[in-house]
């Protein structure tokens, strides 16, 4: 097939960890005869100091017209880049709401996987980490207590501060359908998190989302409150095949879930629109503690890729060789620097590069 990837490198680490991910993705277009045509754009600080914004009208549009997107990470040191302190529209971080805005990408898709191999770096109890897991939430991400309403004002002399939580009905089921369709390619389990017990919103969340279910008879829906959910991540993690659940909820439960992991460097995401355009980007951010060095991990921006072959190409096939290349690495004991324990063979942003081309081979 023929696609039109948009490359985002960004700041920071993100040019060496795109850099790698492109090679994979030369690869797989050799391997199955398919032909990617790449167009780089500038976001985020390497844009203000080039275009004096974080993205350019053109840079957008470009995004637009291709088929997906992978960004590397936007960002410079928090409190003291030169990037810091200016106006908010002006940061680079504004970049990367703008695309979200423009494309209205509402479904944000984070997996949460413990590798076996990588069971030890997971800071929950051996039992725990012994028997894995396996998850992906979805967040919707242009919805909510973010994007609603808010103001302060002075109420009787006392400073006081609104935020607003609104939800319609279309945006729970639109975002709902998104986790089921994942689940039906999974364990078939969605568990849906809200906070019923106290707020409209979530109660209006809950029956969108029965009636969404009922269009998936294979798929079962266990409803749960979020701060329940919050220690069950904790305890028993291995329950969760598709966690659905709204802006703010999924903003800190995508957090907890990729700490338990213990490994930040090795998490992907993707953020769908009802088109197939999406943006795929690691987990982590844009590291300027170790940019320019070569030791970065890529394995999560690799798995964006991987990621955008599945959901915005088709390409499940080209997904799972690239899944099992990441498995293969890490059985044979390669390991960049945030990963490596005593024994393992530690490599450089570059060599993780090549080793995943080696075993796609
Ligand atoms: P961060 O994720 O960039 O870094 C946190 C820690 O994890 C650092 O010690 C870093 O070295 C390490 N780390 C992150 N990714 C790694 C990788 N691939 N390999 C090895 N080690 C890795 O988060 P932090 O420090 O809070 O933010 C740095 C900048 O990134 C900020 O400007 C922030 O706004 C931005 N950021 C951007 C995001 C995005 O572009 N979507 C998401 C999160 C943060
Ligand atoms: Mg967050």
């Amino acid at each position: 097939m023929k696609a039109k990837i948009t490359l985002i490198p960004g700041d920071g680490i993100g040019p060496e960890i795109v850099r790698e991910a492109k090679r994979v993705l030369e690869s797989i277009a050799k391997k199955y005869d398919h032909e990617f045509i790449f167009t780089d754009i500038d976001m985020g600080g390497c844009s203000i100091d080039k275009y004096g914004v974080p993205l350019t009208d053109e840079a957008i549009e470009i995004a637009k017209n291709s088929d997906a997107i992978l960004l590397g990470a936007v960002g410079g040191n928090v409190g003291n880049s030169k990037w810091y302190n200016v106006a908010p529209n002006l940061r680079p971080e504004a970049g990367l709401l703008k695309i979200r805005k423009e494309l209205g990408l509402f479904a944000n898709l984070r997996p949460a996987l413990l590798y076996k191999e990588l069971a030890g770096a997971c800071p929950l109890k051996t039992e725990i980490s012994e028997a894995g897991f396996d998850m992906v939430i979805v967040r919707e991400l242009t919805g909510g207590l973010y994007f609603g309403e808010r103001y302060t004002k002075e109420v009787d002399g006392i400073k006081t501060a609104v935020d607003t939580l609104v939800y319609n009905e279309n945006e729970i089921r639109r975002v709902a359908k998104v986790a089921f369709d994942i689940a039906t390619k999974r364990r078939k389990k969605v568990i849906s998190v809200d906070k019923a017990n106290v707020l409209d919103s979530s109660r209006l969340w809950r029956s969108v989302v029965e009636e969404v279910a009922k269009d998936y008879p294979d798929v079962t829906l266990e409803h749960m409150l979020v701060d329940n959910a919050a220690m069950q991540l904790v305890m028993n993690p291995g329950q969760f095949d598709v966690m659905l659940t709204e802006n703010m909820f999924g903003d800190i439960l995508s957090d907890e879930a990729s700490m338990i992991t213990g490994s930040i460097g090795m998490l992907p995401s993707a953020s769908l629109n009802e088109s197939k355009l999406g943006l795929y980007e690691p987990s982590h951010g844009s590291a300027p503690d170790i940019a320019g060095k070569n030791i970065a991990n890529p394995l999560a921006t690799i798995l964006s890729a991987s990621m955008l072959l599945k959901y915005s190409l088709g390409l499940d096939k080209e997904t799972s060789d690239i899944e099992n290349a990441v498995e293969k690495v890490l059985k044979n004991n390669f390991r960049t620097a945030d990963i490596y324990t005593q024994g393992m063979q530690k490599l450089s942003t570059s060599q993780m590069g090549d080793k995943v081309l080696e075993y796609l081979k």
